[in-house]
Formats: structure tokens, C-alpha cells, sequence
């Protein structure tokens, strides 16, 4: 069975094609330089008063760089450049409090990076009181940091409970020893163990997980071992991401020779071991790439088709705004997207000057919501509704036809199209992001998408 649906993703080009994951459309290497900080400025004042909105930090320091890693972060060994950076962002803070409009509360707020836990604990709290004086949590809110288990301690831990953390985010990657020598990330069971049992002493309510497939030198039985090792920890959700090796743009990868790479009829192979062990232990699958408890948020936002995809992947945030801060981070309005200069130095520069750093982005025209939905459908629920796309975007339903009959028959029987609309059957999911890239109105093959499986 295996190989017959193996040949056909061959012939339709699975193991050839790079392309995006999707966590926007248009997708960030679309982006230009006609969004500024002007705009930015415009869509916060756009949101209605008393709204509910999201916010992202980007913490944008590690102590240690892993070699694997494709994330913008820089390496540091000490604070001074961290608390500099922090300053900046509370200034940051302030800028966005004299351009919200009243009452404005957050749905989700999220510290990611890089590493945000490396800040010291007096800093985690400044910052989290700087945030929550402008914008508190609202009801329910869920507030998330990624943690870094070698990269935390119970100080830091404490100031991020007392802030009110209740959803954890722990980078694993892999568990076997030599994977990690040759990915540049050491980071023992014990070490992770400690961290969860530590988080969840404090009362963190959800753990997520990161985990990856198609690692140099993986092989079934160790991503299986490893993925028994994870599940020993009983996360309530899981990310199980592909590697993807991009060395002309995260130039630390160049440290992990290519010829220790899985083919990509093998990483298929291990990304469908893994997904077996989590069904067997109860996790359902969601969208593409993650896993969770059939009681998670997440897992019941993906059965009842509320599942959305942000920059963060897959989120069950009902917020329309997303406003992202920090470096390099991208902010989400009805009217479009606006990123922040990347470099650190040209975003503090234009922050001290007490503008914001916004230097691209895209401002939506023409079909860009229409197909943001359709891809947004295919990747969250795997199947995009015809009379949806009539009702919510005056799409017209002749040309919904036509585009639909076009994909079923590029993609055989791996795309459906019916009465209802387009749907993406189990044998057909690997190749998710090829079949949402059939809407990608803008040219797709940009350095730095990850091959499709
Ligand atoms: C921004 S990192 C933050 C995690 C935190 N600093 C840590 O190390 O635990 C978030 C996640 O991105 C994923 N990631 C980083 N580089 C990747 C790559 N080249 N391919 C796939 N996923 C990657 C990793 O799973 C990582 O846990
Ligand atoms: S995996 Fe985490 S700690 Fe390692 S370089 Fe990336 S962001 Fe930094």
C-alpha cells in the first residue's frame, strides 16, 4: 500500500517540490517595501475600541546557536545586548499604547525567538507588567512562551507563572545522543524531563512540544525511540516538524554535511512512523503537522473547523489583529501584513527615534483574501467549502468550478472535487502545501521554502 501511494506522490512531484508552509498568504518572501510604519500606524487605529486582539514578542537571542536551526537569532553570552533589546521593546510597547485605540485587550500573547526564556526573571516580569498595563489579559486569554529547557531555571520559571503563563512551549528536536551531536543541540531526556515536571509544578495547565523528522542520521527506530521518550512526558500537543536544510539562508546548517540527510522517501517514511506511535497513544492528528489530546484547545478547534494558521502555525485564536513586536516580527490586519526591519540595529535606530520600524509588508487587494481562505481551509481542514467562498467573498462560482476541476485532475484522485467543494483525502495529505500552492497567485519558488514533505 505503502508503495503504490509512494509511486504516485513520486510522479506528482513530492519528493522534488520546495515549497512554502503557508503560515501566510501572501507568504513573507512576497512581501515589499510598500507597507511602512505609516500603515501600521493606520490599521492599529482601525481596530474597533474595547476589541480583543493578539500579540507576538520576538525575543530574537539564544545563548547557544544549534546548528539545525533556521530561526533569526543571534548567539550571546551576555546580557547586556538582551536588557538593551528589552528597553527597546518597552518603548515599542509604549508607541503601540498611544496608537491603539481605548479598552483593547489581548486574546493571546505569545514570547518567542530565538529564546525568550534566556531573559533574566526581574526582566521577564518589567516586561510582562509593561504589557499588561497597556493591554491586559482578557478572559480565557491564553498566555504561551517557547522554552528552551536548557535555557531555564525555577527563577525564571516562577516569574513566568506569576505573570501568568498557563501554555509552555519546549524545544526537543530529538532525543538520541548522536542526532544531537550532529545537529548541534545537546540537550539530555533528564534536562527535559526536569524542565516539564517543573513547568507543570507551577500549574502550567497545556504543554506543547517541538520534535523533528528528517534529521541527519535518523532512522525509524530512533525517531520511534524518541518519540516514546516524548510521549513519556505526556505533552498535551505536538509539533512534529520536517528539518528543513537551508544553508544558503540559515548558514549554520552548512556545519551538517547533506550526505547524512534522509532521502525524502525516507522522511515520508519517518514522518508516518511517528504519526503511528501518537494515534496509538490517543493524540489525534491535526492539520499537517501537529498532534495533540483529543481534549487540547487546538484539537477541538480542528474538529469543529475553527482552526485558523498565524505565524505561531496552528492556532485556535478567534482575534482578527495580530500585532507582532520585536525585530523581524510580522503583524496580521484585516487590511494586510507589516514586518519590522530584521536586523536588530535598524529596529532599535528607528524605535529610539520614536518610529516604528515597519519596512514591508503587503497591503490585501484583488483575490488575496479569497485565496488566503483557500489555503488556509486546505492546510487547517483539508477540504475548502465552494459555497463559502460565494457567500463570505463573492467568489464566482463558475471560475471556483473551474479552478477546482483544474486541481482534482493535476492531483488525480488526491484532490476531490465535488458539489461541495475541494477536499484533500488521507493518501493525498502529504502533498497539503503543493495543492494549497495551486492558489498561490504569486511566484513560488523562492529560496527558503522547505521541500513538501
Ligand atoms: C524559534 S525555535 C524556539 C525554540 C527554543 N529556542 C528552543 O530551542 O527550545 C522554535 C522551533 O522551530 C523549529 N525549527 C528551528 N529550525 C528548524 C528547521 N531548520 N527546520 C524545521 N524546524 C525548525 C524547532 O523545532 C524549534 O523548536
Ligand atoms: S533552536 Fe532555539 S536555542 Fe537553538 S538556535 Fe534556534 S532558537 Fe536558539
Amino acid at each position: 500500500m505503502r508503495m503504490k501511494n509512494e509511486s504516485q506522490l513520486t510522479r506528482l512531484g513530492l519528493f522534488d517540490a520546495r515549497v512554502p508552509r503557508y503560515t501566510s498568504y501572501p507568504t513573507a518572501p512576497q512581501f515589499s517595501d510598500s507597507v511602512d510604519s505609516q500603515n501600521f500606524r493606520q490599521w492599529l487605529g482601525a481596530i474597533a475600541p474595547g476589541d480583543r486582539i493578539s500579540l507576538y514578542l520576538h525575543v530574537p537571542f539564544c545563548r547557544r546557536l544549534c546548528w539545525f536551526c533556521a530561526c533569526r537569532t543571534q548567539g550571546t553570552s551576555s546580557e547586556t545586548p538582551v536588557l538593551a533589546y528589552i528597553e527597546t521593546l518597552k518603548a515599542e510597547l509604549a508607541m503601540l499604547r498611544a496608537a491603539l485605540p481605548e479598552g483593547v485587550t489581548l486574546s493571546r500573547l505569545h514570547w518567542g525567538g530565538g529564546t525568550p526564556t534566556l531573559l533574566p526573571a526581574d526582566a521577564m516580569r518589567d516586561l510582562a507588567k509593561t504589557v499588561f498595563d497597556i493591554t491586559p489579559l482578557s478572559d480565557d486569554a491564553e498566555f504561551s512562551v517557547e522554552i528552551d529547557p536548557n535555557e531555564i531555571d525555577d527563577a525564571r520559571l516562577d516569574a513566568l507563572a506569576e505573570a501568568g503563563m498557563n501554555r509552555a512551549s519546549i524545544g526537543v528536536q530529538d532525543f538520541n545522543p548522536e542526532i544531537q551531536a550532529i545537529i548541534g543541540r545537546e540537550q539530555s531526556y533528564e534536562i527535559t524531563r526536569a524542565a516539564v515536571e517543573a513547568i507543570r509544578a507551577r500549574g502550567v495547565k497545556s504543554l506543547n512540544a517541538d520534535i523533528l523528522f528528517g534529521l541527519p542520521n535518523q532512522t525509524e527506530q530512533r525517531l520511534s525511540d524518541s518519540v516514546q521518550q516524548l510521549l513519556s512526558l505526556s505533552p498535551d500537543r505536538v509539533a512534529l516538524y520536517g528539518y528543513a536544510h537551508v544553508p544558503w539562508m540559515a548558514r549554520r546548517q552548512q556545519m551538517i554535511p547533506s550526505d547524512t540527510l534522509p532521502r525524502p522517501e525516507e522522511r515520508l517514511a519517518l514522518f508516518e512512523t511517528a504519526q503511528k506511535l501518537f494515534s496509538w497513544d490517543g493524540y489525534v492528528d491535526i492539520g499537517i503537522d501537529h498532534f495533540a489530546r483529543p481534549d487540547d484547545s487546538l484539537a477541538i478547534a480542528a474538529k469543529n473547523g475553527t482552526m485558523r494558521r498565524n505565524f505561531q502555525g496552528y492556532t485556535d485564536d478567534p482575534a482578527q489583529v495580530l500585532v507582532g513586536l520585536g525585530a523581524s516580527s510580522i503583524s496580521r490586519f484585516p487590511q494586510g501584513f507589516a514586518q519590522m526591519a530584521p536586523a536588530t540595529s535598524a529596529w532599535s535606530k528607528s524605535v529610539q527615534s520614536g518610529e516604528f520600524a515597519t519596512t514591508r509588508g503587503h497591503e490585501f487587494s484583488g483575490q488575496d483574501k479569497l485565496r488566503a481562505r483557500i489555503i488556509e481551509a486546505l492546510m487547517c481542514d483539508f477540504a475548502v467549502k465552494t459555497d463559502e467562498l460565494v457567500q463570505d467573498f463573492e467568489a464566482d462560482r463558475t471560475e471556483m468550478n473551474a479552478l477546482f476541476d483544474s486541481v482534482a485532475k493535476q492531483f488525480e484522485q488526491l484532490a476531490v472535487h465535488t458539489a461541495e467543494g475541494l477536499s484533500i483525502p488521507v493518501a493525498g495529505r502529504p502533498l497539503t502545501r503543493m495543492i494549497a500552492a495551486s492558489f498561490d497567485a504569486y511566484a513560488m519558488a523562492k529560496s527558503g521554502h522547505s521541500s513538501a514533505i
